[in-house]
């Protein structure tokens, strides 16, 4: 946070606070939220710590994390984050199914063998990364609940499928009413067909996390990264979340998201579009995406050039979509000094692509001055940690 004796203290600049008040349209009450309130502090103070990737099996019940727990319901995984006293506790899941037909004989097999499944109908519908294994056995791909970001209408049994793998990360709380906050994307800049998903997404988690008893509130995936990564920065910058089926933006000014949008295209994008130009299925694509791929190098094969290719496409849709949303916008609060951009998610990750990232945002001109772009320290945890932090900040 801010040194109170600060020139440019947040709480002290009342110009700022003005553009803040105008932002989110209502008066402004920094007071209640100043260092000094308890759950704030233990909330910056999480931030800081390490996570800690553990299966929920394979701890004592005494160790079990409980309070206030950040979940990321993402395309690709599902995350969820609980504060423990060292670090932060990290478990997390494929969020893939597969389903096969009911016989008294598979289900004594799949028992055995401690694979997660439900029962829908005539089938059993096997979900996490047994999905994805059982998928390749049979040589095709599993399912997937969420697509581009939002619920898939195409799934049915998406809901189930979402609450069987949050089942398996995070348990009915131990004080009914725990807060518990989940990361939601941002309206898709370019996405008429999108209209209304977002909020469809956001009531159906809602609704079952509410009956696994806890409190819900929703944070939007680029504030989350904001919350995570710019504690040192006043909560000023944006914060750039680039996951599998989405990349998530948001401008926060002082902690206020000020401007949120998404674009529906990242990790699985790259896949679909790289395994069509090199005739390759995307799963095989994904995975020499994620063990080779070196975006600051030259291309060495096909694979690899496609694979620059389509980077280099979502970050100019990505950087021409904020552009043209930042200039549209009457909200652009003034800011004195030039705010910091972080990425965070998988796509993100590989080395080489912050760069990329740098090189192409010297090519768009925005309203608002960057001083850098920075890779979240722990990208794959970074919304379920933002989560988290907004889970532990409301919590009484
Ligand atoms: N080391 C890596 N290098 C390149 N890409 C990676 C790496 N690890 C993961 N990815 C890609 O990141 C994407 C998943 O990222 P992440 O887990 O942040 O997404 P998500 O939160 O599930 O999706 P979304 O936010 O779009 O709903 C996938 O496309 C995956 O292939
Ligand atoms: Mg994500």
């Amino acid at each position: 946070m801010a040194d109170n004796n600060d020139s440019e203290n947040i709480f002290e600049r009342k110009d700022r606070l003005a553009d803040a008040e105008s932002t989110v349209g209502a008066p402004v009450n920094w007071g209640s939220s100043v260092p000094g309130d308890q759950s704030l502090e233990a909330a910056i103070a999480a931030s800081q710590k390490p996570s800690v990737n553990q299966h929920i099996d394979g701890i004592d019940q005494a160790e079990r994390p409980s309070g206030p727990v950040g979940l990321d319901v993402g395309t690709s995984r599902i995350v969820a984050a609980q504060n423990m006293r060292n670090h932060i506790h990290i478990t997390e899941q494929v969020n893939a199914f597969f389903t096969i037909p009911i016989s008294k004989f598979s289900r004594r097999i799949l028992q055995n063998h401690e694979i997660m499944f439900f029962e829908r109908g005539d089938q059993f519908c096997i979900v996490g990364s047994s999905a994805d294994n059982f998928a390749n056995t049979f040589n095709t791909s599993s399912r997937r609940p969420i697509q581009g970001g939002l619920l898939s209408p195409a799934e049915k049994d998406g809901i189930s499928v979402v609450q069987a793998v949050v089942n398996t990360l995070i348990q009915k709380p131990k004080r009914f009413g725990e807060t518990i906050c989940y990361g939601i994307p941002g309206e898709p800049v370019d996405g008429q067909a999108a209209a209304g998903k977002v909020t469809y997404h956001e009531q159906v988690i809602k609704m079952f996390l509410q009956n696994l008893g806890y409190t819900p509130i929703s944070i939007n995936e680029g504030m989350a990264t904001v919350l995570s990564e710019l504690g040192q920065d006043d909560y000023t910058g944006i914060g750039i979340s680039m996951g599998g089926g989405m990349c998530n933006v948001c401008l926060s000014y002082l902690s206020f998201p000020v401007i949120t949008f998404s674009i529906q295209a990242a990790g699985d994008y790259i896949d679909t579009m790289t395994g069509q130009a090199v005739g390759e299925p995307a799963t095989k694509i994904k995975f020499i995406k994620e063990e080779e791929l070196d975006l600051s190098r030259e291309a060495g094969d096909m694979v690899q050039t496609a694979l620059h290719i389509y980077y280099d496409a979502v970050i100019h849709k990505l950087l021409h979509s904020l552009q043209r949303v930042l200039a549209a916008s009457d909200k652009l609060p003034k800011i004195a000094k030039p705010i910091p951009i972080v990425l965070s998610g998988g796509t993100a990750m590989p080395k080489g692509c912050v760069n990329k990232f740098r090189k192409v945002l010297d090519t768009v001109s925005l309203p608002i001055a960057v001083s850098d772009v920075r890779l979240a320290a722990d990208p794959l945890h970074t919304t379920a940690r933002g989560a988290l932090i907004m889970a532990m900040s409301e919590s009484a």
